[in-house]
Formats: structure tokens, C-alpha cells, sequence
């Protein structure tokens, strides 16, 4: 039971959160859990995206400064094809409806698949058993594939089918939270319709990117039936009629393709994926489900014994993540993935520290995607950068689609300086783990240089070294402060590497990069600019509390009144003016913490220590990002209790809806920090230059704990339970690796 996901609540208060719980993608398509037959009365957010499909719309501003981006890019909700209304004669089969025994919603992750089950009951007294099913095929990823089954109980009869395929979609539209779109609802208008023998076609345009997306349908029946299909109000609707003399199985293909990857001509894309999708039946797409899944939880799964609920906490982020991914390179994955509408559809540095390490570490090409899409960026955030009034480098966007800057909001965003030394940080873990001195040479090196640059250019020398001012660390309740040790810590290290990276391709590829170097106009003045700045980077210390502040200000500001203020003003942003926020000693979010995990050897364990107890009584964990990051981190302190609670908290968030906004979509990057917890926190891995480096324990909660990692072309797989732990190098060469801070030679069969 571990592999699924059960709810047996039919109740309509908890349809917006299923609908998220139950959304299904490949990294390409993704679909809301919505109900075949709802419609439009009933509260929900029906929603079907492409990832990185988008329109660009204009920033209102009510007063514009000077280098505020004029518009953002928002993931559009796509043509809906999810609707299948069945008729018993005249009476439709609803949950809101009649009678409903037995109901099972059931997603399966082994499977890759969700079901809807239930025995109904009609006013009038008819009754069937009716399952219905759906998947959105990692094979095809244009792909997403229903089927009904109808069984027959007492009603022998008429059946009538609705199917349709509605291009009148608009998205979703929250005035209260700022987290949620404010506006722009419809940006998707119908460009043709076509109806052929025995599918339809619709294309829809968007107002402003002129990017197309075409969905082709067909929907079939098992039984001798007639059917008609019209156009009206934007939608093909196709009516079905049959008599349920025994089970009926109705199936409907719907294939979504748009302009960004497929080009000019959709519909022959379309057409001929159709002829090879159509001949395979729905069982055989749950096979090949069955087979890629089966794939990516042999290098992905953690298996916990002790502790079914965690357990399937566990998978249940992994499966999401799988589905949120972008496989190519013009997506990423945004911060609710491909299930909803929250923040837009935007990229955030949520991709590098909290999703990345789960495929840096399992499937590294999937790691180097999301990379490699950074670069495909590069010369926008070159641009921001120029914008921003730096002569030199890049700054990459806080939140972004096709890759400028979308946020209207600098201060929790342009000024979070730290995402250009977010993504040089995981191009050099990449590099550590993989060794891949290609994309070194080729993408990674030309981001390391123009951050490190950038950081240069927002510095500046003073009695104690290097500093950095007018930035925002990751904590967005503290803004636009001098000296954030997280932003400090992370471009020194990114300007150390910058160096490093100079020497190793100068040293290995020396004729190759001298083109680099001449693209780029790098010379070895500026690289000793870089050495200097690194080497005297200012990181603020507090002697008598050994701790590193958060900023130059934190310490001075008064403490937030915890005391008084009551459970419901939490998250404090939407409760608070930031002004408020922004003058008292109050986290959203790891920060300092964060910093301490990512580069831990800048700082003795007792700052470690003592900074975390100091910033948890701080911390409110409104951010989702926040649970996860204090797991690892007390589990390094000793505190092996609190980094069971922080890990029980970041493994349910979603399923328990502990952020109460799950709604909006799944909340990512607590899903890749769920993955996290377990590797950095319980097994204390961290990548060091040298080697790898483990240090495992065990809550006393839990019976074992187990997961295997991709390693400089090796898979070792770490098993901990409470009287030992077992290294198994299960591929590969061996290698000494660091166990509890010794050096153990890992061999095959040991
Ligand atoms: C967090 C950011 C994060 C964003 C998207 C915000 O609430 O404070 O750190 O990047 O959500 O997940």
C-alpha cells in the first residue's frame, strides 16, 4: 500500500485540494485532477498545462522605476479535453448526485495512473458500477489518455456520452494572495477548428507571445453506438449514443503539442503520433507507465521501514517531482510543477537548491537538463544585468518562464542576488559529482565567470574586506541588507570556483578555452579579481553569541512578538505590512541555516550549532522551502528528534495540506527537500572536492532507512537501520570515500 494514494472522500470541500493531490504530468503535459463530469458551477480549478507554454503580459505599475520589468511571462491554461459526462437515459453520473457506495480515488505511483471508483445509484434508481481512469504517458509525452469503464448492475438501457473539447479556458485568479495570478485571466483564444472522420482538432493561439497549441481528440466506444459531433460556444462536443446491455469501455486520446517545441506544423505532428498512439490500448500505456516508473524509482526510491505514512509521504514527492520536470530545453520546473496555477508557472532558484539534488544524484542528465536550460538563458540574464546597471555578468531572474525577469517586486526579487550563485553552486556540484568536464567546458564555465563578475560589480572594498550590499538573502521577511552571509558566503565560493574552473580548463583544455576567453573577454586580471575578492570576503560574525547574523541589521532589530500573534495571522505576509515584517528579527525561511548546510566547511560547528538554535526561535516556516533545510540541519547538530519533526512535516506537507494552500499546486521544492532530509540530513551526505562524505544516523522513529546514489559513474546504496549501517558499492570501480570523517576504500562485494 505504499505505492498508492487513497482518498475515499467524495466531499466538494476537498475537490481544490485533490484536484492538486491527483494531478498527473510527464515534465512535458500536465493535468489537474479534475472530475470527468463536473462543470463549470462547482468550485474548481480545471486546469491543463504545457511546460514553459506561456503568454506574456504586462506589469501594471502604479509607479514604475527605472529598470522594472514591463512584463512577465504566465503558464496558460490549456484547452480542456478532461470532460466525459456519461447518461444513464437522461441522468447524469455524478458524485453531487444520487447515491455514491464504495467510492475509491486511488493514484497509483508503481502505475502511474489515477482511478475513480464508486457503485452509483441514480434518483431514479439505476445502477452501475463506474470506474474512471486516466494517464498522462511518459512514452508519448503529448499524450493524455482516459477511459470509463460502465458495469451494468440492475439498469440495462440507453447510454449516452458527453465528450468535449473546450477551448473557452481561462485561468485561475486570486486578488487576495499574491501568490496566486492577479490577473490576465484569458490570454488563449481560438485559432481553428477542424472536425475529421474520427477525431478533432482545435488551435488556440495566445494574445501577446503568438505561441499555438493544438489539442487533437478522439474519443471511442466499445459497443455498436451512434455519434454526433458539433461545434458550439468554443467547443467540439461529441454525443455518444449506446445501450449498456453489459460493460462498456469508453476511451478518448487527447494529444497536445505546441509552437515552442513542434515548430509551424502542428497537425501533421499530431496526426502522425495519432496513427501509433491509437492502436495502443490503455492497459498497454499503464504497462509502459509501469515501465518508465519502475526505472526511475530504482535509482530514486528511499525505502523506510517502520513508518508506513512517511513512507508513502516519501514516494508521493518523488512521483511529483518525476512529473514536474522539464526533459528538455525550454522548460525547467516550477514551483507547483505542472499541478496548478500557484506562482504562475515560474522557475525559481527552488529549482537548484531543493529539486536539482534529487537528479544530481540519480539521474544526472536529468540534473544537466535543468542546467542547461540556466544557459539557454544566459544572454537574457546578461541583459537583466545591463538593466540593473552592471557594466559587467549576468543576473539571472527570480522568477522567470522563458527567462527575464517576471517579478514586479524587487525587493524580494531582483535584489536575491544569491540565485546567479545559486546556479554557479550547482554547475560545480554537477561538475564534483559527475566529472563531466564537457559541460564544464561548453555551458558551465561561461555561468561561473559572468556571476562571479556580477558579484564583483555589486561589491565593494572596506576596512574588513569585501562587501555586498543592497541584497536580499532567501529570507523574504528581511530585505535589500548589507552583508547577507548567505549571498556572501555563496558568491565567495562562486568566485573561488570561478578561479578553480579557470585552471582546470586552462590546464585540460587549454586551446578550446582560450576561445571561451576571447568570447567572453576574461582575462587574468579579472580572474585575480576574483581570487582577491574571494579570499576577503566579508562574512558577518557576532563574537559573543557565535553566530553568523543574517545581515549587518539583524541584530539590531527587535525580536517579532511571537507571543501575540495568534495562530491565524500566520503566514505573516498575507497578515502583515512588509514594513512591519521587514523591521523585526523574523525568518520566513532558512537562511543563515541554508547557508551553513550548502558551505559547511566556511564554519567551526559550534557557530553551526549555536546559529541554528539562535535562528529557529526566528523562524516561522511560512515558506515551504524552510521545514526541509532545519531537518538536515539538526540532524548535523545532534538534535535527532527535531530533524525527525521537520522531516515528518515536509513529507506530508502536501498530503496533509499543512501549508493550506495546496490548492494552488504542489509545493515542489519541499518535495525534492523531502529527498534531501533523508540523503543530507539522516545520511549526512555532502559532496565534498575531495571525495564524498557520510556521516549516517537514525531517528529513533523509524526502523531503517535505504537509498542508492549515482556517483562518478558508480551506484552505492546506503542502508542504516538502528544497530548498523552498510555501504554496497552495487556498480563501478571502487573509491575511498569518507565515512563519520575516516576514509574507507569502497569495493565491490565488501
Ligand atoms: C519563498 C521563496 C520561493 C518561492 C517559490 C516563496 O514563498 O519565500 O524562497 O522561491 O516561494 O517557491
Amino acid at each position: 500500500m505504499t505505492w498508492k494514494i487513497v482518498s475515499n472522500q467524495h466531499d466538494k470541500k476537498r475537490l481544490l485540494l485533490e484536484e492538486s493531490l491527483f494531478a498527473l504530468g510527464n515534465g512535458y503535459l500536465g493535468v489537474r485532477g479534475n472530475l470527468e463530469e463536473a462543470s463549470n458551477e462547482l468550485c474548481q480549478i480545471r486546469g491543463t498545462y504545457i511546460n514553459g507554454f506561456y503568454d506574456d503580459v504586462e506589469i501594471p505599475y502604479a509607479e514604475k522605476g527605472y529598470g522594472y520589468p514591463e512584463t512577465s511571462q504566465k503558464m496558460l491554461n490549456l484547452i480542456d479535453a478532461q470532460t466525459l459526462k456519461i447518461f444513464l437515459g437522461e441522468e447524469l453520473i455524478t458524485i453531487f448526485n444520487g447515491d455514491v457506495k464504495d467510492y475509491q480515488r486511488i493514484l497509483n505511483i508503481k502505475k502511474g495512473y489515477l482511478a475513480r471508483r464508486f457503485h452509483y445509484t441514480t434518483p431514479l434508481g439505476k445502477e452501475v458500477v463506474i470506474t474512471f481512469k486516466r494517464l498522462v504517458s511518459f512514452t508519448y509525452q503529448s499524450l493524455f489518455c482516459q477511459e470509463v469503464e460502465v458495469k451494468p448492475l440492475n439498469y440495462f438501457g440507453p447510454i449516452k456520452i458527453i465528450s468535449e473539447l473546450n477551448g473557452d479556458v481561462e485561468n485561475y485568479v486570486d486578488k487576495s494572495d499574491p501568490r496566486v495570478a492577479q490577473g490576465h485571466s484569458k490570454r488563449l483564444l481560438i485559432n481553428c477548428q477542424r472536425q475529421f472522420a474520427d477525431f478533432e482538432v482545435l488551435e488556440s493561439i495566445t494574445e501577446q507571445s503568438k505561441l499555438r497549441v493544438l489539442v487533437l481528440s478522439q474519443t471511442s466506444i466499445d459497443h455498436k453506438h451512434q455519434k454526433q459531433v458539433k461545434f458550439t460556444d468554443k467547443r467540439f462536443i461529441s454525443e455518444i449514443r449506446s445501450t449498456l446491455d453489459q460493460k462498456i469501455t469508453i476511451t478518448k486520446y487527447n494529444l497536445y503539442y505546441d509552437s515552442i517545441r513542434y515548430g509551424v506544423n502542428l497537425l501533421n505532428k499530431a496526426i502522425a503520433d495519432f496513427k501509433i498512439i491509437k492502436k495502443l490500448k490503455f492497459n498497454q500505456l499503464i504497462a509502459s507507465q509501469e515501465s518508465y516508473l519502475n526505472d526511475y524509482f530504482s535509482l530514486c526510491d528511499i525505502k523506510i521501514t517502520g513508518n508506513a505514512d512517511l513512507q508513502i509521504g516519501i514516494r508521493f514527492n518523488l512521483f511529483h517531482i518525476i512529473q514536474g520536470v522539464g526533459k528538455d530545453q525550454f522548460s525547467n520546473i516550477a514551483a507547483k510543477g505542472l499541478s496548478g496555477e500557484g506562482y504562475e508557472g515560474h522557475y525559481f532558484w527552488d529549482t537548484e537548491i531543493f529539486i536539482f539534488p534529487v537528479f544530481l544524484l540519480t539521474k544526472p542528465d536529468l540534473a544537466r537538463n535543468l542546467l542547461l536550460y540556466r544557459y539557454h538563458t544566459l544572454d537574457y540574464a546578461r541583459k537583466r544585468a545591463r538593466e540593473l546597471g552592471h557594466k559587467k555578468g549576468a543576473a539571472f531572474p527570480w522568477r522567470t518562464i522563458k527567462g527575464t525577469e517576471c517579478s514586479s517586486f524587487f525587493p524580494a526579487s531582483s535584489a536575491q542576488y544569491h540565485i546567479n550563485a545559486d546556479i554557479s553552486y550547482s554547475i560545480i556540484q554537477y561538475y564534483l559529482v559527475t566529472k563531466d568536464d564537457d559541460f564544464l567546458l561548453n555551458y558551465g564555465a561561461e555561468i561561473i565567470f559572468e556571476t562571479a563578475r556580477l558579484f564583483i560589480d555589486i561589491g565593494h572594498y572596506l576596512e574588513n574586506g569585501f562587501n555586498i550590499y543592497g541584497v536580499t538573502g532567501p529570507d523574504e521577511y528581511t530585505a535589500i541588507v548589507n552583508n547577507n552571509y548567505y549571498t556572501n558566503v555563496m558568491a565567495k565560493y562562486n568566485l573561488h570556483w570561478a578561479v578553480k574552473t579557470y585552471q582546470i580548463l586552462l590546464e585540460k583544455h587549454g586551446k578550446k578555452f582560450t576561445k571561451l576567453l576571447e568570447k567572453l573577454e576574461l582575462t587574468s586580471t579579472e580572474i585575480a579579481e576574483f581570487k582577491k575578492a574571494s579570499k576577503n570576503m566579508y562574512l558577518p560574525y557576532d563574537k559573543a553569541l557565535d553566530i553568523n547574523p543574517q545581515d549587518d541589521s539583524f541584530l539590531g532589530k527587535p525580536p517579532w512578538d511571537f507571543a501575540n500573534t495568534p495562530e491565524n495571522k500566520y503566514p505573516l505576509l498575507l497578515n502583515y505590512h512588509l514594513l512591519t515584517i521587514y523591521r523585526h528579527q523574523v525568518c520566513k525561511q532558512a537562511d543563515t541555516v541554508l547557508a551553513h548546510f550548502l558551505l559547511e566547511d566556511e564554519i567551526d560547528i559550534s557557530t553551526i550549532r549555536n546559529s541554528y538554535n539562535y535562528y529557529e526561535t526566528v523562524t516561522t516556516h511560512d515558506s515551504s522551502l524552510s521545514s526541509c533545510i532545519f531537518s538536515i540541519m539538526a540532524m548535523k547538530i545532534g538534535e535527532i528528534d527535531k530533524a525527525y519533526e521537520y522531516f515528518s512535516e515536509t513529507a506530508r506537507m502536501d498530503l496533509d495540506n499543512t501549508h493550506k494552500n495546496t490548492k494552488d499546486g504542489l509545493h515542489m521544492a519541499n518535495m525534492g527537500g523531502t529527498y534531501m532530509a533523508i540523503v543530507y540530513g539522516f545520511a549526512g551526505l555532502r559532496i565534498k572536492e575531495a571525495t564524498l562524505s557520510i556521516a549516517p544516523k537514525i531517528p529513533k522513529q523509524i526502523e531503517s532507512y535505504s537509498f542508492t546514489i549515482n556517483y562518478q559513474k558508480r551506484l552505492i546504496k546506503i542502508f542504516k537501520n538502528q544497530a548498523t549501517c552498510k555501504l554496497e558499492l552495487l556498480s563501478g570501480e571502487e573509491i575511498k570515500i569518507i565515512v563519520d570523517g575516516k576514509y574507507l576504500l569502497l569495493k565491490k562485494n565488501q
